[in-house]
């Protein structure tokens, strides 16, 4: 089974993740927890090279690059773990890049996008994706809190909040065409209340 955590930054879909990740291995499950970009040595080194602030990357190759981390991921790890019946959770997935690359970047047509990606994972799609929605002002304000105000204000404003307006916008649309597939969290809540729905959410989906 693969669970799937998105949202934008700070939006808090790590917390979540990690609480997950600790709630399942508690009830002695085995459990792969990877971030994206990242999860093997050749998708981390493409993830520094994503990440490096020095490094300017044409818009279409960053999208080829984080869908080349990830292809990598799914065909050294995620599939196998999927195979043999253990749960993934994966901290962003290929809706990341619908919505930051299609959305956020406008670079090519988020349908299109989307189907690319169903050829980058070789067709794996997750069974839950949790969005984590949340107004920019509160990402801003908690990535403050995380990394001080003028470090959130770098992450933020490097890409603008127009680009994270389409962010949220290209989540909200993939999530109104995919009912059975997303759980929409109102992001706004305690992380307590957050990870009774999910933990209720997950209980229903591994009694299915
Ligand atoms: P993301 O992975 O989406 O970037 P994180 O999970 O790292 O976000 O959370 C960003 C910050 O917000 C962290 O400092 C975290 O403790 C805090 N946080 C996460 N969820 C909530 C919540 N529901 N309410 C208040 N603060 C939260
Ligand atoms: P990260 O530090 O992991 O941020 P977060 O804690 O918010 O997940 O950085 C990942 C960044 O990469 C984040 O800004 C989202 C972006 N991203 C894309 O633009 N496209 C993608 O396909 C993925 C996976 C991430």
């Amino acid at each position: 089974m693969i669970i799937s955590f998105e949202g934008i930054d700070g939006s808090g879909k790590s917390t979540q993740a990690k609480l997950l990740l600790e709630k399942l291995q508690g009830e002695g499950r085995s459990v792969l927890y990877v971030r994206e970009p990242g999860g093997t040595d050749v998708s981390e080194r493409i993830r520094n090279l994503l990440l490096d602030p020095d490094v300017e990357l044409d818009p279409f190759t960053e999208m080829l690059l984080f869908s080349a981390a990830r292809s990598e991921l799914v065909r050294t790890r995620i599939r196998d773990v999927q195979a043999s019946g253990g749960i993934v959770i994966c901290d962003r997935f290929f809706d990341s890049t619908v919505a930051y690359q299609g959305g956020g970047r406008q670079l090519a047509d988020p349908l299109w996008l989307n189907d690319f990606q169903r050829s980058v994972t070789g067709g794996i799609v997750p069974d839950r994706t949790y969005l984590v929605r949340v107004e920019l002002a509160t990402a801003r304000e908690r990535l403050e809190m995380r990394f001080g105000e003028e470090e959130a204000e770098d992450r933020m404003e490097k890409a603008g909040g127009a680009f994270f307006e389409r962010v949220i916008a290209t989540y909200d649309r993939l999530a109104d065409a995919e009912p059975d597939r997303f759980l929409v969290l109102d992001g706004a809540r305690s992380i307590n209340d957050l990870q009774r729905q999910i933990t209720d959410d997950m209980k229903r989906l591994l009694a299915r």
